[in-house]
This record gives structure tokens, C-alpha cells and sequence, in this order.
């Protein structure tokens, strides 16, 4: 075992001091959990540390499609209510009734359009009252095509609307959640970051440096609130098959995004900061 996995071990033994059988489970999985390129990757499903969330709401942004769309399904085949957050009503109530008649939970739907900023204080009214248990900030926006910073048509719009969807809704919905997480002592917070914010990446350095303002967000959050009872992830995938990377079919190092989701989910409250499933980082 390494230091840091017998400090995740260790960790976890501080926080489940009254699961004892849980415990043994999660520390032979923590034994087992790689280090890679700084990220951690998991070897074996988890308990589910989300299980102390079922009377709770989960709320997942961009989830009419890709990652965010797999993140409700798979919360919603666990057994969790959901609220959809994302563009179009449309897709929301197709998404709505999807999960609802498959899975046999209720869902809330809020449209909003995260390219703007002036759309939270409506988010903040339509939640009053929703215990919200776990916030996937998913939502996410790159580039149509690898450029240069001065090669990018309408650079000005352009700058603006990769912010205030990759950086601002993930300080936004946070600050909307977080204190009634911190008040009930409990909340998982799931930011979705990416491995072009571990390294610089040119000819996408707009998306890879907001990425690493994720990935700095989620980490230092983690250590602001870790002993209050909060989860706070740092999720980096490599490539997962989705509309915004182009990839139509998965493989086995490009996953699609069902099997992405299933694989990171068995990570939660075990690790801090991942690339949520095995194989990609391998090469
Ligand atoms: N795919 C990858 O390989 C990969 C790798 C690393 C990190 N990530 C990160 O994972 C997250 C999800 O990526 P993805 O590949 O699943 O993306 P995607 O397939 O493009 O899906 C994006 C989702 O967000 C919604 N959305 C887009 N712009 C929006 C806006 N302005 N307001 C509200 N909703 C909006 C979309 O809804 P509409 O249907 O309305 O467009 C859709 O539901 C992103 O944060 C991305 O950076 C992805």
C-alpha cells in the first residue's frame, strides 16, 4: 500500500467509524485504488457512499445529453430523484418521463441556459425548499476544433460564454447548495473537471485552463469542507464517447458515457480526485 493510499484507508476509517463491516470492504478497496498521473483510478465497485443520500434530491446540470444524461439515468437506476438541469424543455421532459417510467422515481426539471449569468436567482427560487443530497455540476462547453487563442472566430463572445458555462455554474450551483449540505452535515458535490486540466493543452487552452480552475475549485472546497461532512469531487475523464468530443463509437479506452458514469460512481466518497475509470489512463 502506498502513503497515499493507507491515508485514503486511513481516512475513511475516521469517517465510518460506525460501519464496521462497510469499513473492512472499503479498506481493501482503497488498498487497491492505483496512482496515475497524480489521479486515482479504483480497482473495485464501492459500497456507495451515496446510499446516505436516498431521501434526498440529486441534481445533475447538462443532463439532457453525454455524461450529465448518464449521470441522471445511473442515479436514477440506483433509485434517486432527480432534478434535470439544461437548455432545452424539450429535451428535459423527454429526459423526465425516460427516467421516471424506467426507474419509477419523480424528477424536477429547470430549464436554464449557463452561457448566461443572470439565471440563478431563478435556479435559487425554483430549489426553495428541495433538499438537494448530491450536485453533479456537469455541465460543459470546448471547442468546435482545436485553435489558436487569436485564431478563435468571435474570441470576445467566445471567452465569456466558455466561463460562465465551465467556471461560473460551478461556483454558482455550489454556492446554492452547499450551505444546506453543510447545514444537514451531508452532501456530495461532483465537479466535472477533465484530464486537460491536469497539463496545459494548447490550441485548447481556453478549455483546458477552466478545467484546472475546476479541478483547483474542487480541491481546495474538499479541504474547506471535508470535515464537515461534505464530498467534494474532482472527476477528470480522458475521452468518453459523446457528442462534444465526436466520438461515435466507444472502445475500451474511450467508453461511452453509461459506462463512464457506472465506473467513476463507484469512486464517490472514496477519492477525492479521479479520472473515474481504469483503463484510460493507462496510456
Ligand atoms: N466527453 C468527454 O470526453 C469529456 C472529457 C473530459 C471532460 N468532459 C466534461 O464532461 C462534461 C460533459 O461533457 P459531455 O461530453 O457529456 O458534453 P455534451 O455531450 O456536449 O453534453 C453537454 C450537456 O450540457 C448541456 N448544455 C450545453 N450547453 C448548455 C448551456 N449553455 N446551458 C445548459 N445546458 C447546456 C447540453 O444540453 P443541450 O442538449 O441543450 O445541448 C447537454 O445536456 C463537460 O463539463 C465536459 O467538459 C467531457
Amino acid at each position: 500500500m502506498t502513503s497515499s493510499t493507507s491515508y485514503i484507508a486511513r481516512e475513511k476509517h475516521q469517517d465510518c467509524e460506525s460501519k464496521a463491516a462497510i469499513l473492512t470492504w472499503r479498506d481493501v478497496q482503497s488498498a487497491l485504488t492505483l496512482q496515475v498521473n497524480s489521479c486515482t483510478i479504483s480497482l473495485l465497485p464501492s459500497v456507495c457512499a451515496f446510499d446516505d443520500f436516498k431521501r434526498a434530491l440529486n441534481m445533475v446540470t447538462g443532463a439532457t445529453d453525454g455524461i450529465g444524461k448518464a449521470y441522471a439515468e445511473e442515479l436514477g437506476r440506483r433509485g434517486f430523484s432527480i432534478v434535470l438541469i439544461s437548455r432545452s424543455q424539450d429535451k428535459l421532459d423527454d429526459m423526465a418521463k425516460t427516467v421516471e417510467s424506467k426507474y419509477g422515481v419523480q424528477t424536477k426539471t429547470i430549464a436554464a441556459d449557463f452561457s448566461s449569468v443572470d439565471i440563478y436567482s431563478d435556479i435559487e427560487e425554483k430549489l426553495k425548499g428541495l433538499e438537494i443530497g448530491v450536485l453533479v455540476n456537469n455541465v460543459g462547453t470546448s471547442y468546435s476544433y482545436p485553435e489558436f487563442f487569436l485564431g478563435i472566430p468571435n474570441l470576445n463572445s467566445f471567452i465569456d460564454t466558455m466561463v460562465n458555462i465551465n467556471i461560473t455554474s460551478v461556483c454558482q450551483m455550489t454556492r446554492i447548495v452547499l450551505p444546506q449540505m453543510v447545514e444537514r452535515k451531508k452532501g456530495a458535490i461532483l465537479n466535472l473537471s477533465s484530464a486537460s486540466g491536469m497539463y496545459p493543452v494548447p490550441l485548447l487552452t481556453v478549455y483546458s485552463a477552466s478545467k484546472a480552475f475546476v479541478d483547483f475549485f474542487s480541491r481546495g472546497l474538499q479541504a474547506e469542507y471535508k470535515s464537515r461532512g461534505i464530498i467534494i469531487q474532482s472527476v477528470m475523464p480522458f475521452y468518453v464517447a459523446t457528442k462534444m468530443t465526436g466520438i461515435r463509437r466507444p472502445t475500451l479506452d474511450k467508453p461511452s458515457p453509461e459506462r463512464y458514469v457506472s465506473a467513476e460512481l463507484n469512486t464517490v466518497g472514496l477519492l477525492d480526485r479521479t479520472n473515474g475509470y481504469l483503463p484510460t489512463p493507462l496510456w
